[in-house]
C-alpha cells in the first residue's frame, strides 16, 4: 500500500476532504492518513463539519490555532515536518489555498515527498489576498496538479507546468453538495439571532425565495473600518427591500465588536445576524434563498451548481468559470444595490454547471492517482 497524507486546515477544506477521504478509504492502493492542522479549531468552524460530513477523526491534529500568518504558517510547518518524518508518506495531498495548504506543501517538497495539489491553477492575480500567495507558492513546488476547470489548466501551463502533470477532474465541493443536498433541505433552520433575544425560523419569520444570504470575511472588506461601515449600511438599506440572513464569520464578528458597530447592525430590523452555521443548515439556507451576496470563494461554486444568482463583492475572482458559465457576477460596492434590484425584478443570472461538476470527482481523483507510476 502507498501511504498518502491528506491535509485539512480550515473550514473550506473540510467539504473537499470529506469525499476524498471516503474515496481513499475504498482504495486498495492507498492508505490514507488524515492530518488536521487545527488552523480552524472550534466546533462552529471545524468540529461539526467532521460530524455532519462523516469525515473520520483526524489521525493527527497539530492544534496550531489562530496567529499571525507567519506564526501560524511556522507552527504548521514545524508540526507537519515531524508528522512526515514519523509517518514517511509516499504522497502528501493538499486542497485549496489556505495557510495550511502552502505550509504543508513546503514541508513535504523539502523532504522529497511527492505532493499533489487539488484546486491547483486558480489565480485571482491579486497578491493582496493571502490566498493568492498560498496558491502561487503551492503550485510552484507541487508535483501533481488536480484542477476544477480548464482555465486553471491554462494558468498552470503558462507558468511552465508540463501538461502531463495536470489533471482536470471536476469539483470536490460539488461532490459534497450532491451527496448532501437532499439531507440539507430537510435540516431544520431555527437559529438564535446574535445579540438579540429572538430565534428566527425559516418558513415562519421569512419564506423560501424571499430572503437573501450574506457572507463576508475577506480582510479587504471587513478589516478596514470604513469599508465595513459602508457595507453594513448597504446591507441595511437592502434589508428594507428583502430580509437578509448573515451567518457571521468570526473575523467579521470580531471586527464589528472592535469598531463598535453592533448598534448600527441592530438598528436594521430585517438584517439577521446569526452564528456561523453547520454545512447542512448553511446549504439549506442558501438553496432556499433568492440570491447570495458574498466575498467567499467556495460559495461562488456552490451557487453556480444551484443555478442561484450570486453577487461576489470583489474586484476579481480566481474562479472565472463561475462567471463565464455559472450564476456568478462580480460587483463593486457601489453597484450592489442596483444588482440586487435587478435580481428582485427577475433579471438575475442563473447560468449553467461547468463540465465534470457532477458529484463524482473524488472517485476520478483516486482512480487517476492509483495509476501514477513514479516510485
Ligand atoms: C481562512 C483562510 C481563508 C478562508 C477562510 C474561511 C487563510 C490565509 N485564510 O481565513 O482562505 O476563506 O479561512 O473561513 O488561510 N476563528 C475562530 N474560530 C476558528 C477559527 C478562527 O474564532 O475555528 C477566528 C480567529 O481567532 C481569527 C478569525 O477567526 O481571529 C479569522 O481566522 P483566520 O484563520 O485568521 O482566517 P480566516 O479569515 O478564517
Amino acid at each position: 500500500m502507498k501511504k498518502i497524507i491528506l491535509v485539512a486546515g480550515a473550514r473550506p477544506n473540510f467539504m473537499k476532504i470529506a469525499p476524498l477521504m471516503h474515496a481513499f478509504e475504498k482504495s486498495k492502493v492507498f492508505e490514507p492518513i488524515l492530518v488536521h492542522t487545527g488552523q480552524h479549531y472550534d466546533v462552529k468552524m471545524s468540529g461539526r463539519f467532521f460530524e455532519e460530513l462523516n469525515i473520520p477523526q483526524p489521525h493527527i491534529n497539530l492544534e496550531v490555532g489562530s496567529a499571525s500568518h507567519a506564526v501560524q504558517t511556522a507552527r504548521i510547518m514545524e508540526g507537519f515536518e515531524k508528522v512526515c518524518e514519523d509517518e514517511k508518506p509516499d504522497y502528501v495531498l493538499v486542497v485549496g489555498d489556505v495557510n495550511s495548504t502552502a505550509a504543508c506543501t513546503l514541508v513535504a517538497a523539502k523532504l522529497g515527498i511527492k505532493t499533489i495539489h487539488y484546486e491547483a491553477g486558480l489565480r485571482s492575480r491579486d497578491r493582496s489576498m493571502p490566498e493568492e500567495i498560498n496558491r502561487l507558492v503551492t503550485d510552484a513546488i507541487s508535483d501533481y496538479f488536480i484542477t476544477t476547470s480548464e482555465d486553471a489548466d491554462d494558468n498552470l501551463k503558462k507558468e511552465g507546468i508540463p501538461s502531463d502533470r495536470i489533471y482536470m477532474l471536476g469539483n470536490l465541493m460539488i461532490d459534497t453538495l450532491v451527496a448532501n443536498l437532499t439531507k440539507a433541505k430537510s435540516t431544520a433552520l431555527d437559529f438564535p439571532l446574535l445579540n438579540r433575544k429572538k430565534h428566527i425560523l425559516l418558513g415562519v419569520d421569512f419564506m423560501a425565495q424571499a430572503y437573501g444570504v450574506l457572507t463576508f470575511h475577506r480582510p479587504s472588506n471587513v478589516d478596514d473600518i470604513s469599508s465595513l461601515e459602508r457595507l453594513i449600511k448597504i446591507w441595511g438599506a437592502l434589508s428594507f427591500k428583502i430580509p437578509l440572513v448573515f451567518p457571521v464569520h468570526p473575523r467579521t464578528y470580531k471586527n464589528i465588536q472592535k469598531f463598535g458597530m453592533q448598534s448600527l447592525v441592530d438598528s436594521y430590523e430585517n438584517l439577521y445576524f446569526i452564528d456561523p452555521l453547520g454545512y447542512l443548515e448553511f446549504m439549506h439556507l442558501v438553496s432556499a434563498s433568492k440570491f447570495v451576496l458574498t466575498d467567499s470563494g467556495g460559495i461562488q461554486e456552490e451557487s453556480t451548481y444551484l443555478h442561484l444568482p450570486c453577487l461576489t463583492v470583489r474586484p476579481n475572482t480566481e474562479r472565472p468559470v463561475t462567471i463565464w458559465e455559472g450564476s456568478n457576477k462580480l460587483v463593486g460596492v457601489e453597484a450592489i444595490e442596483q444588482e440586487v434590484d435587478s435580481i428582485l425584478a427577475g433579471k438575475g443570472k442563473y447560468g449553467n454547471v461547468p463540465a465534470l461538476w457532477d458529484g463524482k470527482t473524488a472517485e476520478r481523483i483516486v482512480d487517476r492517482l492509483e495509476k501514477i507510476e513514479d516510485n
